[in-house]
């Protein structure tokens, strides 16, 4: 089978270059065509270079980078260096990229792709806050039936949230660009925090990374290394979670996942519940469902798999 044609969303974020690493690990099942960078865990002009940082380390740097949205739709950015440190990519010092970004703007990107593709030949896959997709969405609103699906990181239900008590970060920083892809009828799969939160990083997992002797196994481990810190301590957890990777773990292998086709509405208006992503998951109402919602997830599949392909780096 051909690999699956991809354009992936991101604001790097050490899980989202760990899940860029696996895309561009994997040319067997994954066509990676262009990486859109959006502003969300630091500030656009951060999230574009890091993307690129990523990309060459993965031995890629002819991957097409775009920059796209600075700010979400209507709302002020809220970001997340709490969490991944004041670059969005703290840990190692890493030198400046020094492969280009594309001159086009990232929404054009993703609309002009989405033109020039049969329908349903594109996958979507966005790893931060989904303003990019929801400007092209309503830029271009001929391209929305075109998407083959989106695959996202974002949403809780069970875990309810990480940015405050009922929202997760990605949906809080734009809901209301979350809204709209929600709403746009394309086929989605959900991986949201009740999945990311059991693909959680072990000592063993880690010096699995380290132990492959590689300048990528052992970026991997010391980015998780300093990621962990955070998550340690919030949720006692054993280690931290690798949210963004479950994404393309999905598109090469989905029979680690398993989830409900359900309705998931997203919360614009309520200060208290701001970003929340109310999933029907006990199928209590008759809204359509719109959403394939994950909650379950072979952690050591993932991991096994995870170590598999950053080797080949
Ligand atoms: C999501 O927020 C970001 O900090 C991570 O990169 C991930 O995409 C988890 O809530
Ligand atoms: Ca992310």
């Amino acid at each position: 089978m051909a690999p699956r044609k991809i354009i992936i969303d991101t604001d790097p974020g050490q899980d989202d270059a760990v899940a860029i690493l696996l895309a561009l690990a994997s040319p067997e099942e994954i066509n990676v065509l262009g990486v859109t960078a959006v502003a969300g865990n630091v500030p656009l002009p951060l999230t574009q270079k890091n993307a690129r940082i990523v990309c060459e380390l993965a031995g890629k740097p002819d991957t097409l980078v775009f920059a796209g949205c600075d700010a979400p739709l209507v709302r002020k950015l809220v970001t997340a260096e709490h969490v991944h440190g004041k670059t969005g990519l703290d840990g190692p010092q890493m030198a400046d990229p020094t492969m280009p970004l594309q001159d086009q703007h990232a929404v054009d990107y993703i609309i002009e792709t989405l033109r020039g593709h049969d329908a349903g030949t594109v996958t979507l896959c966005p790893l931060g806050p989904l303003t990019n997709i929801a400007t092209a969405f309503n830029k271009a609103p001929d391209i929305i039936e075109k998407v083959q699906e989106i695959v996202l990181m974002g949403g809780a239900y069970f875990q309810v949230g990480n940015i405050t008590p009922a929202a997760e970060f990605n949906i809080y920083v734009d809901p209301e660009a979350a809204k709209i892809v929600f709403d746009s009828g394309v086929p989605i799969v959900v991986m949201p925090l009740d999945v990311t939160h059991k693909a959680l990083t072990t000592r063993a997992r880690v010096n699995a990374f380290r132990a492959m002797g590689t300048k990528v196994g052992d970026m991997v481990a010391a980015w998780t290394n300093f990621f962990e810190r955070f998550d340690k301590e919030k949720y006692g957890s054993e280690g931290a979670p690798l949210h963004d990777p479950c994404v393309i773990a999905y598109l090469i292998q989905p029979e680690l996942f398993i989830g409900r086709h359900v309705n998931v509405e997203i919360e614009t208006s309520s200060e208290l519940t701001l970003g929340m992503t109310v999933a029907d998951w006990w199928r209590v109402t008759d809204r359509a469902p719109n959403a394939m919602f994950m909650g379950g997830l072979d952690a050591n599949g993932f991991f096994a798999l995870l170590a598999d392909r950053l080797a080949r780096l």
